[in-house]
């Protein structure tokens, strides 16, 4: 069937949600290295074990290409998924573009974001092994308040270390966490080692996702058994409980008979865009055309300008040491308004397959992430979160070079969350307050130099 012109939103029954999850691992090009314990010649194994339940352990090296979703997980998706595709094509007309430009809509779950589909899975397998509470990190706040709800719904207590820049520019997010019942602290803190050690040399850190990890997995380690620690990205496992929304989204270009040519996502520590486009790598693996794009800000360039080496997770040095995309565990990025890229690494699976050319990377400024993001209200109406406009603006150069060659290509984006509580982010940048940081060379040339030897 032809696409309907008039057809605005795509959109799936309920019993349409994908009933398991894609695992890239199998179609790898080559195997992941293996993580390693942070101090190197220790088993990573038992350390693992104290941070994460078996369950996720298992999924994070499975070899199995679908993994069954649990009924009580499926339950909770049905509160917002399926999430609908819709077709841009206000934007279209705004660019003169002949490309069709779709973008999954991932903010209208409660959060606000693609963040609630991993938060509910692991904050499930948590609460069936046992744990009654978990700690955890937070950018933007979109990842702290998707485990706070996730952990409301299964009665685990959550504890969320949020950046302190962010925690200042987005007082409400807070407010949301705390609403859901978790406890909220501007990291670095006094509570913990890790935060003390980084006050102690600066008294106005802003802090960092780095910082923030090591201080989670801190109150982890050192609360004994029954708390373990949350990742919001990066890890095998949130992946895959990601990739339930590129599954809808290909089940939702089958309903209309079309299929992309361009997928497009944002990377901070590389779940969104993973989530949405691996389950068409198999497709591209068997002769497939289609281009995959992550997007970085210019300010933190992990893959664009990072090394591919070990490096580990965090600050402090207390969480898995893994083979990444990286700029340094001790990187402190410009307070740049998109919090949820502000990483000093990637994800091991993107980090792989933009390595073999499978995907590929850019990275862009903050000024013109911005830019898109506005257009984009214009036409489509939606207000998109910082991190998501860096997605939008190639979606939109992409449908800009259709325009000059004429080809009438199908471009997809994901759309990871709205805007509403980054107002003030928008705020300055219509007072043209917003300036653009490149992360210099030489930054990266020392951050080489600190890199762990592994192997
Ligand atoms: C709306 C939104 N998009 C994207 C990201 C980036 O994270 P990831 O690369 O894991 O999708 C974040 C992280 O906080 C986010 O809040």
């Amino acid at each position: 069937m032809a696409l309907d012109e008039k057809e605005k939103k795509i959109v799936l029954s309920e019993n349409d949600i994908p009933k398991q999850w894609y695992n890239v691992n199998p179609d790898l090009p080559k195997p992941l290295d293996p993580p390693f314990h942070p101090k190197i010649s220790e088993p990573v194994g038992p350390y693992l074990a104290q941070l994460f339940p078996m369950e996720l352990l298992k999924q994070e090296t499975s070899m199995d290409r679908f993994i069954d979703i649990p009924k009580e997980i499926l339950d909770i998706y049905r509160m917002w998924r399926p999430t609908p595709l819709v077709r841009a094509d206000r934007l279209e007309k705004f660019l003169g573009t002949p490309a069709r430009i779709y973008y999954k809509n991932e903010s209208v779950s409660p959060a606000g974001s693609h963040k609630p589909n991993t938060a509910v899975a692991q904050a499930y397998f948590n609460k069936a092994e046992g744990t009654k509470r978990l700690t955890t990190e937070t950018g933007a706040g979109q990842w702290g308040s998707a485990l706070a709800f996730a952990g409301n719904l299964f009665g685990l207590d959550i504890t969320i270390y949020m950046v302190k820049v962010s925690y200042n520019q987005k007082p409400y997010r807070k407010t949301m966490m705390r609403m859901w019942g978790a406890e909220v602290f501007a990291s670095p803190t006094e509570k913990t080692e890790s935060g003390r050690a980084i006050l102690a040399q600066d008294p106005d850190s802003p802090g960092s996702l780095g910082i923030a990890i090591s201080e989670a997995v801190e109150d982890a380690l050192k609360s004994g058994g029954h708390t373990k620690y949350s990742l919001g990205s990066v890890l095998n496992h949130v992946i895959l409980h990601q990739t339930i929304v590129g599954l809808e989204t290909k089940k939702q270009f089958e309903k209309v008979g079309d299929y992309p040519d361009i997928l497009v996502g944002c990377i901070g520590g590389g779940s969104n865009f993973a989530g949405f486009s691996f389950p068409f790598i198999p497709d591209k693996q068997k002769g497939q055309k289609i281009k995959i794009v992550a997007v970085e800000p210019d300010a933190c360039p992990s893959v664009t300008k990072g090394p591919f080496a070990y490096d580990y997770g965090d600050t402090a040095k207390l969480g898995p040491i893994a083979k990444m995309y990286t700029l340094g565990h001790d990187f402190v990025p410009a307070g740049i308004h998109a919090g949820g890229l502000r990483y000093h690494g990637m994800a091991p699976q993107v980090s792989l397959l933009c390595n073999e050319k499978v995907i590929e990377a850019v990275a862009i400024p903050q000024t013109k992430a911005f830019e898109a993001g506005i257009i984009f209200t214009k036409t489509e109406g939606i207000i998109p979160a910082p991190e998501t406009t860096h997605a939008i603006k190639i979606a939109i150069d992409e449908a800009l070079k259709c325009k000059e060659t004429g080809e009438k290509k199908v471009i997809a984006f994901n759309f990871s969350g709205h805007g509403h509580l980054d107002l003030g982010a928008f705020e300055s940048y219509l007072d043209g307050k917003i300036v653009d940081y490149e992360y210099p060379e030489k930054k990266v040339k020392e951050a080489l130099a600190k890199l762990p030897k592994v192997g």
